[in-house]
């Protein structure tokens, strides 16, 4: 390109960045959380024994909210006050006050006198005190539902003859003690909910005769030794979670008779041994944790056809084995982690076609071999993290193609050669590290269009040159590191733009010259680092600067200022000759746009006028316009639905994972 061009589209560019320069928004869209409740019936009422001991109940709640809430109950008809439905012969058969804010206990409830109550929906209330063993006396109660209040003691054993329970929800209470033997009677029950309480000692082997169980969560209690084997004969179960208790050992072969598991959840125990060979026999697993556990072993085989497979957990184990050979092919795989493993071989073509996958992380294991370039067919991933490996090669072009993606983490690998170029079309990441590798040539400009990033990690590689003054205009960077390179030049002054830089490492360069005076404006900074350059002058005076440790300002070539270690900055000695190598700059700086100007002017007269002031940075879209691409990120559009759906993502409680039945 001769001077005359380079003019002529710089000065294109500029307007055209004049134009292109459009503002984000993030929306957070409103989180529904919709309770229905189900319409009143009324059926003639009798009975004054209900009545009585519903007024008695009432009666010893403790506040004045709890009775208004009941201000209803008044007479003898209960079939007409609120939450109670009678059945035709006009005695209560249901009795449902969720989310009243009733407070009190149900000591002085009277059981006995229900003796056609169906169901007992109490749950999200401010009720406490023990379950009373006199609970038995509801002979025909089908459904009990006393979670989400602050219940405490043991569950009674008496809870053994309510033996026509399908469902028993006694989750998110303070209750302790032991889960009673006598559970095992309840041989309708279809639903267990007993997570999020503090429940020890072992899982009673008798829930092997709970046949009808298709739901069963004891997750996040405090429950130790291993499961019981009989847990093989639970074979409707549907959804199982035992996450977060004490619970070890290994898992019973007779685990692999539960082929209708669509959701298993064993996250956060201390399981040894292998994982059950036929998880997936029934094709029909959907959701699978056992993160954060001492399993070994292999991935399962039967996983390997698991088309059904959603999200998928089993980090933090001791797994081992071929990644290439264990691993199958999974049209619906939204998340997968398989981080901190034993697992080794290659990442092959295959995950290109994971068209759903959102999420990949399988850092710190031994994969080796190259990022392979079909990874950037699975057009919906937001987050890579393959930190931590033996990959070598390049980093893909392919990978511009991910729109999505909101995080690449490739740190602590062998990747040689350059950041790609296409880098620039990832508008939406927010996190870039490809700290600790090979990587080399100079940092691209058009980093710098990768507007939305929030942590920047090139450390530790080999990058040259001097660092893109395009980086100043990532106007959300948090976390800047450019430590532990080959990087020259003076620190470019575009830095002091980014006023929510917190930490910023730049040591182990080769940069000289002084500290940009537009530093000052780097009012969010808290940690800094320029040790190990050539940087000489006053440092600028911000609390990020001056409350730093003279180690983040050591071996450089005459730093002064108000820091501890710094000698202060009386005279300008060092500092002069900087000052007038810049003069110099600033002057070929101007000459050469004024050449410009008057090469130009007959050429463009009345057209355009040359902002000879400060040069602008390319911040804009443009490089996508010309590029062969034809790629435009200037839009934000996607950005709502992506902010939805890593909201949705982050917000994922594994407590209640199998939902509320
Ligand atoms: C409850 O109501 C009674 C009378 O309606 C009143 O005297 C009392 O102060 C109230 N208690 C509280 C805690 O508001
Ligand atoms: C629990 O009940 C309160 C009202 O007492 C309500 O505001 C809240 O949304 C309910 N929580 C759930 C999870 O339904
Ligand atoms: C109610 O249950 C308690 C405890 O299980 C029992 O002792 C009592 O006899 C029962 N009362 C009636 C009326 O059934
Ligand atoms: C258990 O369920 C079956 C089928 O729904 C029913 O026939 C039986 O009566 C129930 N048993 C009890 C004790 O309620
Ligand atoms: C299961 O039920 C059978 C038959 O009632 C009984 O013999 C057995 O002891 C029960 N097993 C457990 C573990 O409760
Ligand atoms: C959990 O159970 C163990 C015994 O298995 C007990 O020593 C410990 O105190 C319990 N922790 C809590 C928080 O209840
Ligand atoms: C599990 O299934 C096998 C057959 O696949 C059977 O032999 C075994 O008895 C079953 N175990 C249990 C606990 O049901
Ligand atoms: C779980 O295992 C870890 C490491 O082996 C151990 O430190 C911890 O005490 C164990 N916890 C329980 C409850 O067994
Ligand atoms: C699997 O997990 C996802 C994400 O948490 C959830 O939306 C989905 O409902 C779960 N699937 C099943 C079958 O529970
Ligand atoms: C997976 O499916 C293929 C054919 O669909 C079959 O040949 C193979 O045996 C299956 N593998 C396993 C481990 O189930
Ligand atoms: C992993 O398995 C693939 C396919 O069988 C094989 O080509 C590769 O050499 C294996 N990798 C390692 C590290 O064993
Ligand atoms: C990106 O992923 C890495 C590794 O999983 C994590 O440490 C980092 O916080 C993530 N950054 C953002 C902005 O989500």
């Amino acid at each position: 390109m001769s001077l005359l061009q380079k003019l002529v589209s710089m000065f294109l560019l500029f307007f055209l960045l004049l134009m292109c320069i459009i503002p984000s928004f993030f929306a957070f869209p409103p989180n529904p959380s919709a309770t229905s409740f189900g319409a009143a019936k009324y059926v003639a009422a009798e009975g004054n024994k209900e009545s009585e001991a519903l007024l008695k109940w009432k009666a010893s709640l403790d506040d004045n909210h709890s009775q208004s809430v009941l201000s209803s109950w008044v007479g003898s008809s209960p079939c007409r006050w609120l939450g109670i439905t009678c059945d035709n012969s006009g005695r209560v058969a249901d009795f449902s006050l969720p989310h009243f804010g009733l407070r009190g206990t149900i000591h002085s409830f009277s059981f006995s006198s229900f003796p056609n109550l169906l169901t007992l929906i109490l749950w999200n209330n401010s009720l406490y005190g023990t379950i009373p063993s006199h609970i038995s006396n509801l002979t025909k109660i089908t459904q009990l539902d006393l979670s989400d209040n602050h219940f405490t003691g043991n569950i009674p054993l008496e809870i053994g003859s309510l033996q026509s329970l399908s469902n028993l929800d006694l989750s998110y209470n303070n209750l302790i003690g032991r889960i009673p033997f006598s559970i095992g009677n309840l041989r309708n029950l279809s639903l267990l909910y007993l997570w999020e309480n503090k429940l020890s000692g072992s899982i009673p082997s008798s829930i092997g005769n709970m046949t009808m169980l298709t739901r069963l969560d004891l997750s996040t209690n405090n429950l130790s030794a291993s499961v019981p084997r009989e847990i093989g004969q639970l074979e409707s179960l549907v959804g199982l979670s035992l996450s977060f208790n004490n619970l070890h050992g290994s898992l019973p072969p007779e685990m692999n008779n539960l082929t209708h598991l669509e959701i298993l959840q064993l996250f956060t125990n201390n399981f040894t041994g292998h994982l059950p060979r036929d998880l997936c026999l029934g094709g029909l697993l959907v959701n699978f944790s056992a993160g954060y556990n001492h399993f070994s072993g292999p991935i399962p085989k039967s996983l390997r056809n698991c088309t059904s497979l959603f999200r998928f957990r089993l980090d933090w184990n001791q797994l081992t084995g071929n990644i290439s050979e264990d691993f199958g092919l999974y049209p619906n795989l939204n998340y997968v982690d398989l981080s901190h493993n034993y697992l080794y071989g290659e990442l092959t073509w295959k995950w290109g076609g994971f068209h759903n996958l959102a999420s990949l992380k399988l850092s710190n294991n031994n994969i080796s071999g190259e990022i392979p370039s079909e990874l950037g067919k699975a057009t919906g991933l937001q987050m890579i993290d393959l930190s931590s490996n033996l990959l070598k090669g390049t980093v893909p072009k392919e990978l511009g193609q991910l729109k999505a993606l909101y995080n690449l983490t490739l740190h602590n690998n062998y990747l040689f050669g350059v950041i790609p170029f296409e880098i620039q079309m990832l508008s939406q990441l927010r996190a870039l590290n490809l700290a600790s590798n090979n990587l080399g040539g100079s940092i691209p400009k058009k980093l710098g269009q990768c507007s939305n990033l929030l942590q920047l990690n090139l450390s530790h590689n080999k990058f040259i040159g001097s660092i893109p003054s395009e980086i100043g205009s990532l106007h959300f960077l948090g976390d800047l590191d450019l430590s532990g390179n080959l990087l020259a030049g003076e620190i470019p002054s575009q830095i002091g733009q980014l006023k929510q830089l917190e930490t910023m490492n730049l040591s182990h360069n080769k940069l000289s010259g002084l500290i940009p005076t537009a530093f000052v404006d780097l009012v969010s900074l808290t940690a800094v680092d320029i040790s190990y350059n050539e940087l000489e002058g006053p440092i600028p005076k911000i609390k990020g600067f001056n409350e730093a440790p003279f180690e983040a300002f050591m071996n450089n070539s005459g730093l002064c200022g108000n820091a501890s270690g710094l000698k202060p900055c009386t005279l300008l000695t060092s500092s002069s000759k900087v000052a007038k190598r810049k003069s110099n700059k600033i002057v070929i700086l101007i000459l050469v746009p004024l050449l410009g100007i008057l090469l130009l002017l007959p050429i463009m007269v009345g057209c355009l006028y040359f902002p000879n002031r400060k040069r602008r940075e390319r911040i804009s879209c443009l490089g996508e316009r010309q590029s062969p691409h034809g790629f435009v990120v200037c839009g934000h559009e996607e950005e709502i639905l992506h902010e939805k759906i890593i909201q949705a993502t982050n917000n994922f409680n594994f407590n209640n994972c199998i939902g509320k039945g």
